[in-house]
């Protein structure tokens, strides 16, 4: 599929068919995020690819499915095929940016004043999302308001947070979020030229 393609037919997807996913397209997936950038090339972050059905249901909980069934949406955690977690750990990137080559000016460590593990773990996310659209499939993207019962569901390691849990499958019809009551913004009202004051 051509990149322009797959750019907009990306949406979050909340309703999957049974059918199952393909491990070599999962594969594929998952391993985009191997391909994103990392500060200091950190590499911190982890994909944990989730089909068991207990797993996924157990993260459904977490997720308070429930709380979206009863909104009106699809039970669409516990009945996407395949989960990915993408977890990051801050304690990677605070040893890499002890390293001699990463200290700031002052010969210190940066008082980080932008988190690039975060900013890292949303690239990953990117990636994931696009390649899944890529690979003929849908996915979505939910943030888990218990980020500790997440991370003890898939046995995380102590220093890695899970960032969300991405749902993917074969998209079926789904409730559209309310959030897209927001339009998208006008190209005119987002992008700015040499100052954000400035006329484009
Ligand atoms: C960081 C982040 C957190 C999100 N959390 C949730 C969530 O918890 N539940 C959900 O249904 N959608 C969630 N979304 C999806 C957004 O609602 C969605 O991206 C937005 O409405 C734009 O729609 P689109 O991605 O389909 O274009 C999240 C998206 C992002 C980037």
């Amino acid at each position: 599929m051509d990149f322009s393609q797959v750019l907009a037919r990306r949406r979050m997807v909340r309703n999957y068919t049974d059918q199952s996913v393909a491990d070599d397209a999962l594969d594929r997936i998952a391993s985009s995020a191997l391909r994103a950038p990392s500060a200091g090339n950190s590499q911190a972050i982890g994909v944990v690819v989730v089909t068991d059905t207990q797993v996924r249901h157990h993260i459904a909980r977490v997720a308070d499915e429930e709380g979206y069934v009863k909104a009106g949406f699809d039970p669409w955690i516990s009945g996407a095929p395949a989960h990915i977690v993408i977890s990051v750990s801050e304690t990677v990137y605070r040893d890499r940016y002890s390293e001699p080559d990463k200290l700031g000016p002052d010969g210190q460590v940066i008082e980080w004043p932008i988190p690039y593990w975060w900013i890292d773990a949303g690239a990953a996310l990117m990636a994931v999302l696009l390649t899944a659209v890529d690979e003929g499939l849908a996915a979505g993207f939910l943030g888990v308001h218990s980020v500790p019962d997440l991370a003890n569901t898939i046995r995380l390691p102590d220093d890695h947070t899970p960032i969300g849990v991405v749902t993917i499958g074969h998209p079926a019809p789904d409730r559209r979020s309310g959030s897209l009551d927001r339009p998208r913004k006008t190209k005119g009202s987002v992008i700015h030229r040499d100052h954000w004051d400035d006329d484009g």
